[in-house]
């Protein structure tokens, strides 16, 4: 049984779209079990730049199965247009398939994300617009509409009539707003994504679990990051799913007993979009120095990110949080040049030293970082082909960052390509 959870340990774009593609090479399988187009999965690969938000990162290789579990909210739209996407660039999507059980992101959702936001003004997520929130809602009070009625004409006209009746009355009655949906459009649409995409639904539970049973090797792909999940995360700062390695079992349909190994993906420094408390974050040059080196600007918005210190008091509770087995630190290459580095080793709250993450986004938010600096490197790095290679400030400092979160770093990114990834454990 070999059976890989990757996801992200920080708050999101850690490069999890990188690792994937460079363990999907090993991989029969790449599944995504949560999130829907709020995820911008990044691969490059001879320079070629993919941007992926919904299509597993394993769909570069034709021989791979990928697939979309039933966690996952799909905005239809944005689905084909990934596929005619890639389809334009030589990228075949024959080996996709998508679970009847995944719920389906209608315009209202964006729209009602969109209001949401207005209505929170000062105190607004910063979300990505992308209707997650309003589609997960729908969902959890029993009026989402999935997969497996988008693809039933019937069916999604005789559901799609009365949400959008009720969402009509919600835009104009609690938000204020003389936007209206039209039902007819949406059906005349939406019914036409649905032919587009029947093809590729089928039973993903049943494709994974016999997949995993005939020892073929599956690897689980997170979107966004522990601190964004819905019940561990810095919440209300949060999406409104469980990007956590716990949700892959919920989000594709397997058993616990059946997940080996838990690889959680964090930058060498950590970033984040949106709003919400972040101790180690950098309002000077030097984060924006961070920011433009490590072009840290958003996959899907293009909203730049906050730039911050490596938290290693972040990294001991994603650690705890999914039972990690590896780390893969990304963009090691992004800090070379820099004179000092410094580590976050834990927060001083009210003159106490605490260690461990708090539950309090009030605490959180007077959180004063506590640092142990370290002497940087000048040496260019992202050509280097082993760990070995790497200069001792370097070596030093990811030595650092293992012990202080308990877990072996076993990948290493040295650059944005495929093949600037340094491997110290094979991992499947
Ligand atoms: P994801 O959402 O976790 O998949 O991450 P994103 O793709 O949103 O953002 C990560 C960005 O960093 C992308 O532009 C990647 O191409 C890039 N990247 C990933 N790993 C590395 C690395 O080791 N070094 C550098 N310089 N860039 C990297
Ligand atoms: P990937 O998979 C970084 C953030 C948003 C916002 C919060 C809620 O590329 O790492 P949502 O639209 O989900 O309701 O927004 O979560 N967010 C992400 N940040 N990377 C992501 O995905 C994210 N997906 C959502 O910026 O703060
Ligand atoms: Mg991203």
């Amino acid at each position: 049984m070999s059976t890989v959870v990757l996801i992200g340990a920080q708050w999101g774009d850690e490069g999890k779209g990188k690792v994937t593609d460079f363990l999907a090479r090993r991989a029969d399988m790449v599944v995504r079990y949560q999130g829907g187009s709020n995820a911008g999965h990044t691969v490059v690969v001879n320079d070629k730049i993919y941007k992926l938000h919904l299509i597993p990162s394993g769909i570069l290789y034709s021989d791979k199965m990928c697939l979309i579990g039933n966690g996952v909210v799909i905005d239809p739209g944005v689905l084909l247009e990934e596929l005619d996407v890639l389809e334009s660039q030589g990228v075949s999507t024959a080996n996709l398939r998508i679970s009847p059980r995944a719920h389906v992101i209608f315009p209202y959702h964006k729209r009602i994300d969109m209001a949401e936001e207005e209505r929170k003004g000062k105190s607004k997520i910063g979300t990505t617009c992308r209707g997650i929130g309003p589609a997960y809602m729908d969902k959890a009070t029993r009026v989402g509409i999935r997969m497996v009625e988008l693809i039933d004409r019937e069916e999604l006209a005789e559901k799609l009539r009365d949400v959008v009746e009720f969402k009509n009355q919600l835009l104009t009655g609690v938000y204020g707003s003389s936007d209206q949906f039209d039902y007819r459009e949406i059906l005349e649409l939406y019914s036409g994504y649905g032919e587009r995409l029947k093809k590729y639904v089928a039973n993903v539970s049943i494709l994974v679990n016999e997949a995993i049973d005939g020892g073929k090797k599956v690897l689980f792909e997170g979107a966004q990051g522990t601190l964004l999940d819905i019940d561990h995360g810095t919440y209300p700062y949060v999406t409104s799913s469980s990007p956590i390695a716990a949700s892959a079992c919920l989000g594709a349909g397997l058993g616990p007993t059946k997940i080996n190994t838990v690889v959680g993906v964090a930058k060498a420094y950590i970033t984040r979009v949106g709003e919400g408390p972040f101790p180690t974050e950098l309002h000077d040059k030097l984060g924006e120095q961070i920011r433009e080196r490590g072009h840290e600007f958003g996959t899907t918005t293009g909203r730049p990110r906050r730039c911050g210190w490596y938290d290693a008091v972040i990294a001991r509770y994603a650690a705890r949080i999914n039972g990690l087995s590896y780390l893969a630190v990304t963009k090691l290459d992004v800090l070379t040049g820099l004179e000092t580095l410094k580590i976050c080793t834990g927060y001083r709250y009210k003159g106490e030293i605490i260690t461990e993450f708090p539950d309090s986004l009030k605490v959180l938010a007077r959180c004063e970082p506590v640092y142990r600096e370290f002497p940087g490197w000048q040496e260019d790095i992202s050509n280097v082909n082993d760990y070995s290679e790497l200069p001792q400030n370097a070596r030093d400092y990811l030595k650092y960052l293992e012990d202080l979160s308990g877990v072996p770093v076993a990948i290493v990114g040295v650059g944005p390509g495929r093949t600037q990834t340094l491997v110290l454990h094979d991992i499947f």
